[in-house]
């Protein structure tokens, strides 16, 4: 049967590391966990993860909604959508920066939050920020981490973001939202796709017991939530509050009236409700009705720099990675972080320059065949 090269690498994982420890004696004497050399995608990433995390809690990264479905969708979407190459423009100074929610981001990829650092390394959050401050990449904590969210934000290089759930319990809510501005956080995400958690079978079936963590598999988000509830959110602090998990364009629209600071277009990385339309393809529609009166943002399925080149030329200010990173510091603490965020980038410039497109403001629909 053939073998994908993430199976490959994943499989070689450990002959590999061995390779490399003995190459770097820093490595070898710290302890540190090398990436193996031949890590050069995303998709490598997973395969070496999955080497060296348990079952169980591969499954619990990895994993998502009933038949995963929407999962497949995220990564079938972008693969439809054909690049139109440019050439004879002058690529020699690309230039990625933006300002996004008054912050200046050296590029227009964040690390989404995932409630599951602490699984995947012993400092959680703290390492990922680390990893995240190395790249030079905006990181967003998740609800309830595993490190005290001062610490965290204090480890960051840029300015990190929060998301939170609106629970039963609105005095922890305020608390925690009033503690995350206080403790520097820029932005606020409220994550609204978690009215029930969805289905994993991977996690039902023998050896596996069905995993509740605060903050991820059962969401702890109050399933009577309404907009009101987002204003009530909103009230309570005084940096901007981003909606999370929008893929209508109607509930887009009301954000905008609602006076939210920007959506972002999500479907919780195929985790929540299966079949759910792959997040690309809802941003159009999404960004129509916006039009532009606050920045849209998207996660899911996101792998290679095409793809935010895709993304970004469908109307999004910014994309979010979730497994990648996670898979990135569960390989190799914040070097696994900063390696996954830096070969997105690099391959993101290098599909700006050949489709002829030296800044973001040049990268439009016209990109697109
Ligand atoms: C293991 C895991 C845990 C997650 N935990 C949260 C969470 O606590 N809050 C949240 O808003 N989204 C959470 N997400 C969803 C991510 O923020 C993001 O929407 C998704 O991972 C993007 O898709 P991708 O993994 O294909 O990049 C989680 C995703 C994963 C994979």
């Amino acid at each position: 049967m053939a073998m994908t090269r993430r199976q490959a690498v994943g499989l070689t994982a450990s002959g590999l590391t061995a390779f490399a420890l003995a190459q770097k004696g820093r490595a070898q004497a710290t302890g540190d966990n090398p990436i193996p050399p031949g890590v050069v995608t995303l998709e490598d990433f997973e395969g070496v993860a999955q080497r060296k995390l348990s079952a169980r809690t591969f499954e619990i990264v990895h994993g998502g909604g009933a038949d995963e479905i929407t999962i497949r969708w995220n990564r079938e979407a972008f693969n439809k959508i054909a690049l139109r190459p440019r050439v004879l423009v002058d690529v020699s100074n690309l230039n990625t920066r933006l300002t996004l929610f008054g912050q200046q981001l050296n590029f227009p990829i964040v690390l989404a939050p995932a409630g599951v650092h602490g699984l995947l390394h012993p400092e959680g959050e703290l390492e990922t920020a680390r990893g995240a401050t190395r790249a030079g990449a905006v990181l967003v904590i998740p609800s309830s981490p595993a490190r005290p969210v001062e610490q965290i934000a204090r480890t960051t290089g840029q300015p990190p973001w929060y998301q939170i759930y609106i629970t039963k319990d609105r005095g922890a809510t305020r608390e925690e939202a009033q503690r995350a501005q206080n403790a520097g956080c820029r932005v606020l995400f409220v994550t609204v796709d978690g009215a029930a958690a969805g289905i994993r079978n991977g996690m039902m079936r023998p050896p596996f017991n069905p995993v509740r963590t605060p903050g991820e598999l059962g969401t702890g988000s109050d399933p009577s939530l309404t907009w009101k509830d987002i204003a009530w959110l909103r009230s309570l602090v005084r940096i901007p509050v981003v909606v999370k998990g929008i893929m209508d364009p109607g509930d887009a629209e009301r954000a905008v009236n609602e006076g939210i600071d920007g959506v972002s277009v999500s479907n919780h990385g195929g985790r929540q409700l299966d079949t759910a339309a792959a997040t690309i393809d809802a941003l159009p529609a999404v960004v129509e009705k916006v039009g532009g009166r606050i920045p849209v943002l998207v996660d899911g399925g996101i792998r290679r720099g095409t793809d935010v080149l895709k993304a970004l030329a469908r109307g999004a200010s910014a994309v979010m990675i979730g497994r990648p990173f996670l898979y990135g510091l569960a390989t190799a603490g914040a070097d696994g972080v900063d390696r996954v965020v830096t070969i997105l980038r690099q391959e993101f410039e290098m599909a700006m320059a050949l489709t002829g497109r030296p800044s973001l403001a040049d990268i439009d629909r016209s990109v697109l065949w």
